[in-house]
Parts: C-alpha cells; sequence; structure tokens
C-alpha cells in the first residue's frame, strides 16, 4: 500500500501542541548566519526556524507540503510580528532554483537525491545548515526507518563540494545523552566564483 505522506504530515502537524524548538545547528552557529540576504527553511515544518531566521533580519522563505504546517506558521510569524513568505510546494518535484539563496536551513528532512540541487541553489558564499539523525544512535529517538537515517560521515560525503564550517555528530561514541545525541550537524558553504 502506497503512504500518503502528505496526509500523515498534516495529521501530525494537526496534532501538535505548539511551534517546536529551532535546530541546534542553527542556535549553535547564529554567527555564521549572514547579516542580510534571502533565507529557505525547507520543509520548515511548523517553521520554528523560520521564525528564527526571520527575526535575525534575513528574508526568509518556508517551504513545505503540509497545508496545516504552513497555516500555522503563518499563525505564529503574525503573533511576532515576523515576515516569512510561506509556500507549499513538494520540494522533490520542485527544488530551489539554481543560485536563488543566501542560506538554505534543512532540519530533520532527509531526501538524498537532492544534496546537488541545494548545492547548486546556494548563492556564491551562500551556507547550508543542515541536521539530522544518524544511524549510530546512543538515545534511540528520531526515525525507525534506516533510509532516513544518514551514514557516519554521510553529510560531509552530500556536501563535499562545499566548504566545511562546522561538523559534529554525535552518535554512541559521545554517549552523553543531550539534545544532540543522535544527530549529525553541518554548516557548509559555497565557494565564491565557484560554479557546480
Ligand atoms: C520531521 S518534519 C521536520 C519539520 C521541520 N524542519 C523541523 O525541524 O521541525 C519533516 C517535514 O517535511 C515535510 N515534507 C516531507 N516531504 C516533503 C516534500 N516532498 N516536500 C515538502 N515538504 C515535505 C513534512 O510535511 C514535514 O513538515
Amino acid at each position: 500500500m502506497r503512504v500518503n505522506y502528505q496526509e500523515k504530515w498534516n495529521r501530525r502537524h494537526g496534532e501538535a501542541q505548539d511551534l517546536g524548538s529551532p535546530a541546534q545547528v542553527l542556535l549553535r552557529n547564529l554567527h555564521l548566519l549572514p547579516k542580510s540576504g534571502r533565507a529557505l527553511d525547507l520543509a520548515c515544518g511548523r517553521g520554528a526556524n523560520a521564525l528564527l531566521l526571520a527575526e535575525q533580519g534575513l528574508e526568509t522563505h518556508a517551504w513545505d507540503f503540509s497545508s496545516v504546517a504552513l497555516q500555522c506558521l503563518e499563525t505564529f510569524a503574525t503573533q511576532r510580528g515576523l515576515e516569512v513568505q510561506v509556500e507549499n510546494r513538494d520540494v522533490l518535484a520542485s527544488p530551489p532554483e539554481p543560485q536563488s539563496f543566501d542560506v538554505i536551513l534543512v532540519s530533520f528532512f532527509l531526501e538524498r537525491k537532492l544534496a546537488p540541487y541545494l548545492v547548486k541553489a546556494l548563492r556564491p558564499g551562500g551556507r547550508i545548515f543542515y541536521q539530522t539523525f544518524v544511524r549510530d544512535v546512543y538515545l534511540e529517538r528520531g526515525p525507525s526507518t534506516p533510509e532516513w537515517r544518514l551514514e557516519k560521515n554521510e553529510l560531509l560525503e552530500l556536501f563535499r563540494d562545499l566548504d566545511i564550517h562546522y561538523y559534529r555528530e554525535d552518535g554512541q561514541a559521545v554517549s552523553v545523552p543531550t539534545e544532540i545525541s543522535d544527530l549529525a550537524l553541518l554548516v557548509a558553504s559555497r565557494r565564491e566564483g565557484a560554479c557546480h
């Protein structure tokens, strides 16, 4: 039976009580954001990261294919007096256009075939902030499907054409429970003048 993921996500976002928390990869690396520019929260969910990007003064876009999540994000943005341009968009069918963003944030969303599109979507000097679950788990949280978890060093491999500024992988070897247990976090940028 084919799973309708869009319906599944609408249901999950509808059941959620709050906005959720911003991604650790962003919270720990706010100093690596540019002072201005165009930012994308890709597969944004209810948009805690988009709101944080907008708060930092970036022109923020937030894409997801869950209308429920986007409605929720719009409500929170209005409440906080922030501007976020939301778009109901299937990011696999319509990835971001080449050289269209200075910042791309991806949190808890793993579609490996999108990686080359994300690299190309960065403007020269643009940065990607990425975090999601690894397979080498300590706390055993996150998706049960191994395909939706990263192999060791996999983010480094997926974004090998970029310059790495920050990388951290907290799997079993770290074995201290923290908010980044079972996660890999990466910040990397496209070289000025690079033509991927
Ligand atoms: C685990 S949630 C993460 C949400 C948010 N990034 C966060 O960190 O809280 C995954 C999100 O991806 C969205 N999603 C899944 N497949 C998608 C697709 N093909 N196009 C757009 N959004 C998608 C879901 O609707 C859901 O909001």
